[in-house]
């Protein structure tokens, strides 16, 4: 794993934001993996300033999302086609038909999971999945006690997760209990990911995802396998990290080839 500590959310969004771009000038037609949530609004922002400004060209790219809710019409508010169109795909040259996010609302589940994992390996596989990580350490909608080696499927939402999610609902209550996810087998599959944390909140998690033993009760911890994993974080996310000096001083003194 490669540990990023910046000094803010902004500089690190802006540093993921580069890592995607880079890949997508070298590979017009790189399959993207999104996640939603609050942690990479601002790197979509700053994708949105890249397309805008500097002319990033997505219109040929595949983009994969990593969950959806189940029972929720897309037009929800709450629901992640909603959250990806108002972040980032009406504001980007995307083709609609380029965009893939797990349906919720079907009546046949196992077989949107079995389609889902089908199109990523027609697409070629995803070039960089983006990964937020939540406050029990769930990658993705793997809660505690995923499979390490799962395929995308549905899963039950813990009640902190589900609490951690109230405000988009208007209510803990409202929280849909079932998602449908990309598995941790599925996220392992990407050829580099690229997990973004800010605040307080994910310092726990982070460091037990870092430092901590390869454990499901942990799913973020799987990345420890993963050959390129590059973990982007505030100060606030890394404070409960016991190497941090180790990996500050590893990124400083990385000689310019080798940076990402
Ligand atoms: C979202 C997802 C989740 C979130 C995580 C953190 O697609 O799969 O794993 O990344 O719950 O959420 P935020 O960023 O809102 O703290």
């Amino acid at each position: 794993m490669e540990i990023i500590i910046q000094r803010d959310a902004e500089a690190a969004s802006r540093l993921a934001a580069g890592i995607v771009a880079r890949t997508v000038r070298e590979k017009p037609h790189a399959v993207l993996g999104f996640a939603t949530g609050q942690t990479p609004i601002g790197l979509y922002g700053e994708l949105v300033r890249l397309h805008r400004e500097e002319r990033l060209d997505f219109e040929r790219i595949t983009a994969f999302n990593l969950d959806e809710f189940v029972g929720l019409k897309p037009a929800h508010p709450a629901s992640y086609h909603s959250y990806m169109r108002e972040h980032l795909f009406r504001h980007i040259n995307i083709d609609p038909a380029r965009i893939n996010i797990p349906d919720g609302l079907s009546a046949d589940i196992p077989a949107v999971c079995r389609d889902y994992e089908d199109r990523i390996h027609s697409a070629g596989g995803i070039d960089i999945q983006i990964l937020g990580i939540g406050t029990d350490g769930h990658l993705g909608f793997n809660e505690p006690s995923s499979s390490l080696a799962s395929r995308t499927r549905i899963k039950t939402l813990t009640a902190r997760t589900r609490r951690d999610n109230a405000e988009a609902f208007g209510g803990e209550d409202k929280v849909p209990h079932h998602v449908i996810t990309m598995g941790l087998g599925t996220i392992m599959a990407c050829r580099m990911c690229l997990l973004l944390a800010f605040g307080p909140a994910k310092a726990h998690a982070i460091a037990q995802a870092v430092e901590g033993p390869i454990a499901a009760m942990v799913p973020a911890s799987i990345l420890q396998m993963h050959p390129r994993a590059v973990i982007l974080l505030d100060e606030e996310a890394a404070a409960g990290l016991q190497r941090s000096a180790y990996y500050r001083w590893v990124y400083e003194n990385k000689p310019g080839w080798q940076k990402i």
